[in-house]
């Protein structure tokens, strides 16, 4: 059985990415998978600090919200991670770019346990999935991107992205694209899916699925 997490980061607990982080949970959860689903904010309630200023004196993150049992107690141990965040200013919402940023006090060398939290953090699949109000391509790629580069740099293979169209609470529900349905087969899949990222040099086949 794999782990899946779920992080959902917009301040609307009733909103359209809680929508799709639940339906992809759904999905994972009859795939088989054991699932957990948090609400960003309501374990990180600051951001990152001057971590020379911060630390306490066993050179721990000093910041006192619940990043800390979120991440090690439960990012960490995930084998994946789904990230649902609304469309902010053609980014992620500012609750999901400060876990990212959180993240930082407990990979950096100045931190007593940073060998295994960087172990932790690298070789997940990951996956994402977005509410916009806008439907062109181009208002979501920096999203996109933040999340392929951090997948890059943690060694972890980027397997999709799920995007819903709404705005007020539950749009997404009457999105004719039926998002809620590609997000819980995202859930269902993450672990499964087809994964490829080639080099120049990569040895393939010519049919990328059995014939
Ligand atoms: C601060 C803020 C910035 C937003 N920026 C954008 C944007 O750049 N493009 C867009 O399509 N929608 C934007 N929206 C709309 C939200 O992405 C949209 O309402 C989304 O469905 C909200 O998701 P939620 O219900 O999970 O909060 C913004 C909304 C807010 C509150």
């Amino acid at each position: 059985m794999k782990k899946l997490l779920i992080l959902s980061s917009s301040p609307r607990r009733d909103g359209n990415s809680i929508r799709l982080a639940e339906a992809a949970a759904h999905g994972a959860t009859e795939a088989g998978h054991a699932v957990e689903i948090f609400q960003v904010d309501d374990h990180v309630s600051s951001f990152l600090r001057d971590c020379r200023q911060c630390r306490n004196d066993r050179g721990e993150c000093g910041i006192e919200d619940g990043f800390r049992e979120l991440f090690l107690e439960h990012y960490l141990p995930a084998d994946g991670i789904l990230f649902a965040t609304p469309l902010y200013w053609y980014g992620m919402s500012g609750q999901l770019k400060t876990f990212f940023d959180r993240t930082f006090c407990y990979y950096a060398a100045s931190c007593p346990d940073s060998a295994a939290n960087i172990a932790g953090m690298a070789r997940k699949r990951i996956g994402l999935l977005i509410s916009s109000e806008e439907t062109y391509p181009g208002a979501i790629l920096g999203v996109i991107h933040s999340i392929q580069e951090f997948s890059r740099y943690t060694h972890s293979e980027f397997v999709g992205v799920v995007q819903g169209i709404g705005n007020r609470r539950g749009d997404v529900d009457r999105d004719p694209e039926d998002p809620l349905e590609r997000a819980s087969h995202l859930g269902a899949t993450i672990f499964d899916r087809h994964f490829s990222d080639y080099r120049i040099d990569t040895e393939r086949t010519g049919s990328v699925w059995a014939t």
